[in-house]
């Protein structure tokens, strides 16, 4: 029987609920997800990657989403050569805006042609579609409250900030 395997890559510079919604639905579309977080250059960071990573463990842990669900961090170069280590052939994305197809479309064009990784694109909750990492680290930066847009787990640690 094929094991399907799909990658969730992203900053998750901090996951939110946007990104747990989309985590939720692919674990139930694949039989295998890993949530990948990459360092992006183009983006100041807020949060160190093994700490992105233990959020989204807990917050993954805390939720109980049923299906294999593993998290880990890529530094290693293109996020296609991780793709093909594991073995999956899909990389997953959550869409909300016609923005975000702009910024992915090239990405996803390019991932193909560098390794036959095809893109997978999640229309989201419309009760997250307006969530961002961004937005929430410009909240947290100003002292607002995070807690409608992340997991507790994430509110707590802005909050212990
Ligand atoms: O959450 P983000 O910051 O929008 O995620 C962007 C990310 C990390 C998925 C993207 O920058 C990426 O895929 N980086 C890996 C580097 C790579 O493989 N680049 C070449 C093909 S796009």
């Amino acid at each position: 029987m094929v094991h399907r395997i799909a990658v969730i890559p992203g900053s998750f510079d901090p996951v939110t609920l946007g990104h747990l919604d989309v985590i939720e639905r692919a674990a139930g579309l694949w039989d295998e997800v890993h949530v990948v977080v990459v360092h992006n250059p183009a983006k100041e960071a807020m949060l160190p990657i093994n700490e992105r990573v233990s959020l989204l463990e807990r917050s993954i842990a805390d939720a109980g989403y049923p299906g294999t669900i593993i998290v880990a961090s890529w530094s290693m170069g293109l996020l296609v050569d991780y793709c093909t280590d594991v073995g999956a052939h899909v990389l997953v994305k959550g869409i909300r805006s016609q923005v975000d197809v702009a910024y992915e479309t090239p990405m996803a064009i390019v991932n193909r042609k560098l390794a036959g990784v095809e893109t997978v694109f999640l229309l989201p909750d419309p009760a997250h579609g307006h969530v961002s990492s961004s937005l929430v680290r410009q909240v947290a930066a100003l002292g607002g409250d995070v807690s409608p847009y992340v997991p507790p787990a994430v509110a707590e640690r802005i909050q212990r900030a």
